[in-house]
């Protein structure tokens, strides 16, 4: 657990490994949120629970997941990063044996809390550790990387809930994620101290270390730990700035906004509640599993659209593109299910309409949130405006998840479909009155314009 602790490997390649390890951590954020959908009819019918409990056993992760991101923004900088992330790592690691040997609905709820503050833990300091390790010229490729994971790890969830379901074994579902979790937690004992971490501790010697490790060339060392070095004569006052300065209090409200707008565009309504959408539709077990690995693939493959388009054609476009292909999407299926769907052709259509619902939020707001909600925070105050818009993403998918089967059971599956529908349109306008273009500016800039009070939406002119 020290700072020389990193395998001896060329700098390029040990940097390259540290950041692959951490992004693991998406990895393991992705199998969890992925899991529960293929398990949850199992679990109905062998625990013979109703539908609010199902409901509570989803959605109670989210709920300590935003506790999980919470306390990580405290413990990131006192316990560090690595350390956190091992915290994490051991957390996913029992939460998914519990899972496995739950006796009861109730336990599985405590388990799944454990789980939930795993990934809030890991969905707060692995993108942060992820920003301050990679080398500058893959900084932006390494941050993809993590959504690609993220999506990935959903995938593999699907995957594997199919293969379980012929037996209907959801205890090896929700247990067998402890084995990637195992060998997460064993990598993560091998990455360094975040060298930006140890600067601010004082131990600048270790930090050398570390980035020689990372680096190899001394010259570059030199000048990112005077660039550390310079950053933090800023010290991070976040709450104090939220008190006394307007303008900051924008940003996070800002923040706090693009994540309620990721999370009402219904994707998680998706990631949790395929098998059962497709059930409604009047799929067979079998058709519904691979449908949901067929949401999970199109999920990953448009992923790709964003990283390779994010910086040609800028936030903005692709995000407006994205909420009409969400809005038209839910729309359609919503119309589908108020008609009635009865034929394999009309089947087929809808699973096609939902799917292109999936390619809007991956190419989009999927991983476009995420990278907005960084950009947007002055210095000063940022990892307490991250951790508020972490917080509000963890919060938000809480009451997307508890709030989908009452809303299904009482207004209607079409209805409840409309109502995503209309929130994507909503987002339209929002984006254009308050997200700003960030694409090509640099951070300062960004900084300067919202302290000068510029309107949020031209913080990045
Ligand atoms: C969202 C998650 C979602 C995932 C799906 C992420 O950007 O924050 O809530 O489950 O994308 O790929």
């Amino acid at each position: 657990m020290n700072a020389t602790a990193a395998p001896p490997l060329h700098p390029k390649a040990t940097a390259v490994f540290t950041c692959i390890l951490a992004a693991l951590a998406g990895l393991m954020f992705g199998l969890d949120v992925g899991v529960i959908s293929g398990a949850q009819k199992f679990i109905q019918h062998e625990f013979g629970v109703s539908d609010t409990m199902i409901g509570w056993i989803v959605s109670i992760m989210m709920a300590g997941a935003a506790i999980g991101a919470l306390s990580a923004a405290w413990m990131s900088n006192t316990l560090g990063r690595k350390r956190s992330l091992i915290l994490g790592a051991v957390l996913f690691v029992a939460g998914s044996i519990l899972c496995a040997f739950a006796w009861s609905a109730e336990v599985l709820i405590v388990a799944r809390v454990v789980l939930g503050l795993a990934i809030g833990i890991a969905s707060f300091t692995a993108p942060l550790y992820l920003a301050e390790i990679a080398p500058e010229k893959i900084r932006g490729s390494m941050i993809s990387l993590y959504q690609l994971m993220i999506t990935i790890g959903i995938l593999a969830a699907f995957l594997s809930d199919t293969a379980f379901s012929y037996s209907g074994n959801w205890r090896w579902m929700l247990g067998i994620i402890a084995i990637p979790g195992a060998l997460f937690l064993i990598g993560v004992f091998f990455l360094p101290y975040s060298p930006r971490w140890l600067m601010m501790r004082g131990r600048r010697a270790e930090a050398e270390q570390v980035l020689e490790k990372l680096r190899g060339d001394r010259s570059v060392v030199e000048h990112e730990l005077n660039d550390i070095a310079e950053q933090l004569k800023t010290p991070q006052r976040g709450w104090h700035l939220f008190q006394e300065n307007s303008n900051f209090r924008r940003s996070v409200g800002l923040g706090v906004l693009l994540q309620v707008m990721q999370q009402l565009t219904g994707m998680n309504v998706m990631m949790y509640y395929s098998p059962r959408i497709f059930e409604g539709m009047g799929s067979n077990t079998e058709t519904q599993m691979w449908s949901t690995v067929a949401v999970g693939l199109t999920n990953v493959l448009a992923t790709f659209i964003a990283i390779g388009l994010v910086d040609k054609l800028g936030r903005k476009p692709i995000l407006y593109a994205g909420f009409v292909v969400m809005a038209l999407g839910l729309g359609t299926v919503g119309t589908m299910m108020h008609l009635g769907i009865h034929t394999h052709s009309q089947q087929l259509f809808t699973v096609g309409m939902l799917l292109i619902f999936i390619v809007g939020f991956a190419m989009s707001a999927g991983p476009l949130i995420w990278t907005l909600c960084a950009e947007v925070q002055p210095l000063k105050g940022r990892d307490f405006g991250i951790g508020c818009s972490t917080f509000t993403n963890w919060a938000a998918n809480y009451l997307v998840g508890i709030s989908f089967l009452p809303l299904l059971n009482s207004i209607g599956n079409a209805t409840t479909f409309w109502l995503y529908a209309a929130f994507n349109v909503v987002f339209i306008f929002l984006t254009i009155w308050f997200v700003p273009e960030t694409k090509g500016v640099t951070l300062e800039q960004i900084e300067r314009n919202l302290m000068a009070g510029k309107r949020l939406r031209e913080i990045g002119q």
